[in-house]
């Protein structure tokens, strides 16, 4: 019989593409849709890993909005961080693989640099707090699981991030602005499916980097090889301008964001042995993938 994995989150940006190289490789899924197991319900969530069977459970769910979560601390916390613990101990319980989906929000963004995993965490938001008390929660829990930090993901053309979306305003002649002023990595949902499932199956415990390699990029700058990508790959004549935008100027942004939080993959790749690509090739990748799907 084949390995049975649960997925928590499927319907997200990651976990939509989590599910389908889970059944490409193979596993039976099982991918319990929001109201069928509402994560705010620790008992349902514990109740559904202890019957299920999976051998390996990986939660891409989370309240991911920062200012859904400063509009209610409670339940991201009961989603971000109580949730996960369930999960955690239930798998304590089956002896299944647990691998959990953090950010690179929680880790202190004042000083430009890669992080390591021993980086220290100072999370400025609801969203960031709730996430670290995930991580250590889980990891109470839970000491073999993966808490597999990403950052910026893209490239789940269902769900598109802001480098499709720059894109898609550039090819219908929109004006383009982007935050010039905040640094960090991103991380193709491709990337992050074939980590967790390596990381799943292995024996890898603790906190881990999932991210490209390389130099971390503001917003602007990965919307920059976005469109640089479209051109090369003949879907623009030429890369229209990008105006620079900072990070204190965004409206809709009430919540404060860490302007630092470029992550090192140097222990995944290098340790694990789990290759990445650089950024700039995740953002072309990104950009290709967007374009086939476009037609
Ligand atoms: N997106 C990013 O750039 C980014 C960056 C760093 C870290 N991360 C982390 O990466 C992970 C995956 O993020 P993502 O962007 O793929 O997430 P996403 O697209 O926002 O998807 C979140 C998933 O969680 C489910 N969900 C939310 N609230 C729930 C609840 N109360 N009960 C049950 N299910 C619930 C959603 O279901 P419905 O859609 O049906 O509500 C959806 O399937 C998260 O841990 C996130 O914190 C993301």
């Amino acid at each position: 019989m084949g390995r049975r994995i649960l997925i928590f989150g499927a319907s997200g940006r990651t976990g939509q593409v989590l599910q389908a190289a889970a059944e490409q490789a193979g596993y039976e899924v099982l991918a319990p849709a929001h109201a069928d197991c509402p994560l705010e319900q620790a008992e349902q969530v514990s109740d559904l890993v202890l019957g299920c069977g999976a051998q390996l459970v990986v939660n891409c769910a989370a309240i991911s909005g920062l200012e859904a979560c400063a509009d209610d601390p409670l339940q991201a916390h009961l989603v971000n961080a109580v949730a996960p613990a369930a999960m955690a101990l239930a798998c304590r319980h089956t002896g299944a693989r647990f691998v959990h989906l953090s950010t690179d929000y929680v880790l202190c963004g004042r000083r430009p640099g890669v992080k390591d995993e021993s980086a220290r965490c100072r999370p400025i938001n609801w969203y960031a707090e709730s996430k670290r008390e995930g991580e250590l929660q889980v990891l109470e829990a839970l000491p073999t699981a993966v808490v597999a930090r990403v950052s910026w993901v893209c490239g789940n053309p269902q769900k598109p991030s802001f480098i499709e979306s720059s894109v898609a305003k550039a090819l219908a002649g929109q004006e383009l602005a982007a935050v010039a002023d905040k640094v960090s990595l991103p991380t193709d949902a491709a990337d992050i499916a074939r980590a967790a499932l390596a990381l799943g199956e292995g024996d890898y415990a603790g906190i881990i980097h999932v991210c490209s390699g390389g130099e971390p990029l503001s917003w602007w700058h990965c919307a920059t090889l976005a469109l640089q990508a479209a051109v090369e790959q003949g879907a623009l004549p030429a890369a229209p301008a990008i105006a620079q935008q900072k990070l204190d100027e965004v409206p809709f942004f009430r919540e404060p964001r860490p302007r630092y939080t470029g992550m090192s993959n140097a222990r995944l790749t290098g340790q694990l042995g789990i290759a990445m690509p650089g950024a700039a090739e995740t953002v072309a990748a990104v950009v290709r993938r967007y374009l086939e799907q476009r037609g």
